[in-house]
């Protein structure tokens, strides 16, 4: 066993319990959310209330508490950096929109990646009372169950998450959506993209696709779905850029192809806000 493995195996064990952890805690904000104070970042679409900023607190305090020398990435409060090469990304809720609203399509998302790559992914939805952890080499479990991707689930045959926020072009959203329709495919968004790449590497979608998003919205979906045997397109896990948004694209090999000919497409198209 490499320091690595043994590092890899550490850190899993944390961000499966922490995972737990903050779920129930976030379940609890969700609980009574009548009472929070719902705040608009970026624009109206954008929100985020004391649920989302305590969720990340406690997953920072108690990460950095336990192994100092990681960084941490989280949506709310930013980079600290570490150094040691791992790197936590966190989310402490995805789907903050569903959430204030009273659905059940929100998540904690929490990833570590190693000088870049995503190695561990836990993803924990407290309405479904369901955990889907991945770590690298390990394979990806939903609820301590293996996932293993169906190469037999296509574009045609299968539902794909389609998402955006308001650094996508509209125009440019439409024909993405133009485009997988024209194929014979069929669309879903349900207000966390970081649940609906679960659902990728659960077999419940065949793929992803949304023009931009940040790190911590993407990176344990990847883990999630490479380990499940699936694929995902880079995105930077280092350096300037990633504290970007970037595409966001992965799925079942079996639609891998043809979703990136619709990312392709949809560059030639209209061009995008800048981030
Ligand atoms: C958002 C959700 C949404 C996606 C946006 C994200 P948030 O994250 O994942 O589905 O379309 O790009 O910003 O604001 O709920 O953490
Ligand atoms: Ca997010
Ligand atoms: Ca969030």
């Amino acid at each position: 066993m490499t320091m690595h493995d043994i590092g890899l195996q550490q850190r899993f064990e944390l961000a499966k319990a922490l995972a737990e952890e903050a779920g129930a805690m976030a379940f609890d904000y969700f609980d009574r959310r009548d009472t929070l104070v719902i705040e608009t970042k970026r624009d109206l679409q954008d929100v985020v209330s004391i649920a989302d900023r305590n969720v990340e607190t406690f997953l920072r305090e108690r990460v950095l508490a336990a192994i100092p020398e990681d960084s941490f990435l989280g949506e709310e409060f930013g980079l600290q950096d570490g150094t040691s090469g791992y790197t936590w990304v966190v989310d402490p809720i995805d789907g903050t929109a569903p959430f204030v609203s009273g659905m059940p399509s929100w998540c904690v998302s929490i990833a570590v990646l190693h000088r870049g790559l995503p190695v561990i992914g836990v993803i924990k939805v407290p309405c479904a009372n369901e955990i889907y952890a991945a770590a690298e080499g390990v394979g990806a479990t939903l609820n301590g169950k293996t996932l293993k991707l169906d190469a037999s689930r296509t574009v045609q045959n299968s539902m794909t998450g389609i998402s955006s926020n308001t650094l996508a072009a509209p125009e440019q959203v439409g024909s993405i959506i133009t485009d997988l329709l024209a194929r014979g495919g069929s669309f879903i968004r349900n207000g966390s993209g970081a649940l609906m790449l679960a659902y990728v590497a659960a077999g419940r979608l065949v793929g992803y696709y949304e023009p931009y998003m940040r790190a911590w919205d993407c990176m344990a979906g990847f883990c999630l779905i490479k380990e499940a045997g699936g694929r995902f397109m880079a995105f930077p896990g280092e350096g300037k850029a990633f504290l970007d948004a970037h595409p966001v694209l992965a799925g079942n090999i079996s639609a891998y192809d043809e979703l990136m000919a619709i990312h392709d497409a949809s560059l030639a198209r209209p061009i995008a806000a800048s981030a």
